[in-house]
């Protein structure tokens, strides 16, 4: 046995001291039938007490250090990271995901110190919100420093910068002492992935590794404010609120792409469709009466329908796929459930989806515009 096989031997046996019960039995399963080798799977217990001398987090930071790409857990998605001032390791998102050129990532950092090797000028409406959001879903664009990799802000003269309020990400961004860059870890145009499993399902064999924590927990991404501005502008709804950021600093502006259909976003990736499902997917405002008539006519002519509905609702619907995502009275449970439903549509065969819709309040903002994303718009509203 060579040298290198038998330390990473003990590698691996000091690794499963890291592991849960639970973890322990799946990681043996295999349940992912991972088709290469080239993607390593650490499974990481999110609540054991010392991560950051956790053997799988430290050679998942080596990787990183390496220039090489790790996916992991943060509280929103999972990141697909690299060392946002290496260019070529950035290059390397680019690639893995099929991302075009001109959407820029987010720099994750584990400490306010990072902050500053990456931005500069920074407001002090920024500093009042790193104070009541880090670590936490909320992205400031800020004036960007010299030494981060244009290919990270592609070419723009800001930079996105978060403190994910995960331990995983936290203690593997800390062990490779580095600010990672981290777009959502699905192939563009692929719903972002909230479970160690979806991100294998897209990105299998194209990165070195995955940290598996298990399921994130708000389920839709950031929110990314824009503090370059004099009054600091929501560029993309998410899991912190227009409300819980006003509460603190004040009137905020909302990028006018989010409300009207022609404007130009101002943050390039909110001008990509993020996600169409294989079958057409059609938002409805109205009754549960009003979607069932729709989904009689469509099944009238011959077509297999899908409803996207909620617990409360879902033995109300008489359907070919009736699928819940969440509670209508708790939306944050429909904003987790969101993309995982989103994934599982596109396992069953049906021709149309209709959705339910959702207030547009608090999280429900952020959950309807991906919502419509996904479905390109598409609308109908009872009469
Ligand atoms: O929750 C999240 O934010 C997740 C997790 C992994 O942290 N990340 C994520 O990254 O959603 P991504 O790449 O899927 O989305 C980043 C968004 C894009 O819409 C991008 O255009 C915008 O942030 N963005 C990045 N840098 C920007 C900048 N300098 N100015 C304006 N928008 C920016
Ligand atoms: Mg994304």
């Amino acid at each position: 046995m060579s040298i290198l096989y038998e330390s990473f031997i003990l590698m691996e046996e000091m690794a499963v001291k890291c592991l849960s019960d639970v973890d322990k039995q799946t990681s043996n399963l295999n349940m992912y039938e991972v088709k290469t080798l080239k993607t390593h799977v650490f499974f990481v217990d999110k609540n054991v007490d010392d991560l950051n001398s956790c053997p799988q987090i430290i050679q998942a930071a080596s990787y990183l250090q390496r220039g090489e790409l790790v996916a992991f857990p943060t509280e929103t998605v999972y990141g697909l990271g690299a060392n946002a001032m290496s260019t070529a390791a950035v290059e390397n998102i680019f690639v893995a995901k099929g991302r075009p050129s001109d959407n820029p990532l987010i720099v994750h950092i584990a400490t306010t110190e990072q902050l500053h090797d990456i931005a500069c000028d920074i407001p002090p409406v920024a500093s009042t919100l790193i104070e009541h959001f880090w670590p936490g879903p909320l992205t400031l664009v800020l004036p960007k420093k010299e030494a981060v990799s244009s290919r990270v802000t592609a070419g723009l003269n800001t930079v996105a910068v978060r403190m994910p309020n995960h331990p995983i990400a936290l203690a593997l961004i800390q062990a490779s002492g580095l600010p990672i860059a981290a777009p959502s870890a699905n192939r563009s145009g692929r719903p972002s992935p909230t479970t160690a499993k979806h991100v294998l399902d897209d990105l299998d064999g194209r990165i070195a590794a995955i940290v598996d924590g298990g399921a994130t927990g708000v389920g839709v991404e950031s929110t990314v404010i824009d503090c370059t501005t004099a009054i600091p502008t929501i560029l993309r709804p998410g899991g912190v609120t227009k409300e819980d950021i006003e509460q603190v600093i004040g009137v905020v502006d909302i990028d006018r792409a989010l409300v009207e259909k022609e404007a130009v976003p101002k943050s390039p990736g909110m001008k990509y469709t993020h996600y169409a499902p294989k079958a057409p997917l059609i938002v409805v405002n109205g009754s549960s009466a009003f979607l069932q008539q729709l989904v009689n006519e469509k099944r009238a002519n011959g077509l297999r329908v899908g409803v996207l509905t909620t617990e409360e609702r879902r033995h109300t619907y008489e359907s070919d796929v009736v699928i819940p995502c969440g509670r209508r009275n708790d939306l944050r449970t429909v904003a987790q459930q969101l993309y995982d439903v989103l994934r599982a549509f596109d396992e069953t065969n049906v021709d149309i989806i209709y959705s339910e819709s959702f207030p547009y309040e608090g999280i429900g903002v952020a959950i309807m515009n991906r919502l419509l994303k996904a479905a390109g718009h598409e609308q109908i509203m009872e009469k």
